[in-house]
């Protein structure tokens, strides 16, 4: 079968990816209180280093979510089945989680067209390479896409007609607050056909000393990848940030129901940005919030998807009852 990888992605100097990157950022940086997206973390390197989030042992989204694949592969494959399917995995990475269910449905000879869709082009390339590896001479066929989230569903579903089954998963539905993962959810049953399916890994609340130790690993694999936002900002707009005189911690904050990832300033320092030739100013231990992930409870789940245009068809948890792959079904 084959193996295709499609790069949507601006060049990394083109004036649409610079601008949306630059107004992030002197939007983050001019608030009173300094707070940078997320999103703005992943670049390759980005991806590759939550790669590395995935495999810490306190990680429990991703412990428990690997748990939910291997207990439930045949339960999914079982839903798979009934249908000729395309599943579409927005924001893959590395997909570990997913190959665990390819490997299922390669087994039970599906004809499955699997769509990895990332922003991050070198993650994509290096899967659909692992895939083929893996996967060559088998029912499988894949096609990576590097782009937005929207942008490559759009290129898949305006040239296919097959039924859909979209992975979003990881808690990557966290990175957004509540309302916005409402509109972003809305976007997306708007976007498929009815009857077609997603299925979303949420993060479940728990209890927050749990939640502290899943993000403040002793290794610093967490510092590395919210400190990687300042190398990013030094690549793209010519700044100073000297990494080593910050520190990062997370921690859940009840306020906002979301663990909040901060960098604190060790010293009071000023940085310079050429790119937009300005100065920004941080005192001694000043915060600035690089990172958001919400926890979720079960009635917010089932409210999001009824609210948005989906009907719930099953919910997969870990034993522990941590987090929750919930399945749904694009209302009519
Ligand atoms: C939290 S990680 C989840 C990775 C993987 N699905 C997992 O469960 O381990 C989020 C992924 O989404 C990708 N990503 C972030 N923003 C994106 C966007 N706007 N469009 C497409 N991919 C994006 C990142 O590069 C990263 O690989």
């Amino acid at each position: 079968m084959s193996f295709d990888f499609k790069n949507l992605r601006p060049d990394n100097d083109s004036n649409s990816k610079d601008y949306e990157f630059t107004q992030a950022v002197i939007k983050g940086l001019s608030e009173e209180r300094k707070r940078l997206p997320s999103w703005l973390i992943f670049d390759d390197r980005g991806s590759e280093i939550f790669e590395e989030i995935v495999g810490l042992e306190n990680y429990h989204p991703a412990v428990c979510e690997f748990e939910i694949f291997y207990t439930h592969k045949q339960t999914l494959a079982d839903i798979i089945s009934d249908e000729a399917l395309q599943i579409i995995d927005l924001g893959s990475g590395d997909a570990r989680k997913t190959t665990v269910l390819l490997d299922q449905l390669v087994k039970n000879k599906l004809q499955i067209h699997y769509i990895p869709i990332d922003i991050s082009a070198g993650a994509v390339r290096n899967l659909v390479t692992s895939l083929e590896s893996k996967f060559g001479n088998t029912s499988l066929a894949v096609t990576g896409i590097a782009s937005d989230y929207f942008q490559g569903l759009e290129a898949v579903l305006r040239k296919q007609f097959k039924r859909n089954f979209v992975f979003f998963l990881g808690s990557t539905i966290g990175n957004q607050d509540y309302p916005a993962a409402g509109k972003f959810l809305r976007r997306l049953s708007d976007s498929l056909n009815k009857g077609d399916y997603v299925m979303i890994g949420f993060d479940l609340m728990k209890n927050p000393k749990l939640l502290y130790r899943a993000y403040n690993d002793p290794g610093g694999v967490f510092q590395k990848f919210n400190l990687h936002l300042l190398d990013r900002i030094n690549q793209q707009l010519g700044a100073n940030f000297v990494k080593s005189n910050f520190v990062q911690e997370g921690h859940y904050s009840e306020r906002s129901h979301a663990v909040e990832s901060y960098i604190y300033s060790t010293k009071e320092q000023t940085v310079r940005i050429d790119a937009l030739n300005r100065e920004f100013h941080f005192g001694l231990w000043e915060g600035m919030q690089t990172e958001h992930s919400y926890k979720y409870t079960m009635p917010e789940i089932e409210a999001l998807a009824q609210n948005n245009g989906f009907e719930i068809a099953e919910h997969l948890f870990d034993s522990k009852q941590f987090f929750v792959d919930s399945i749904w079904k694009v209302k009519g």
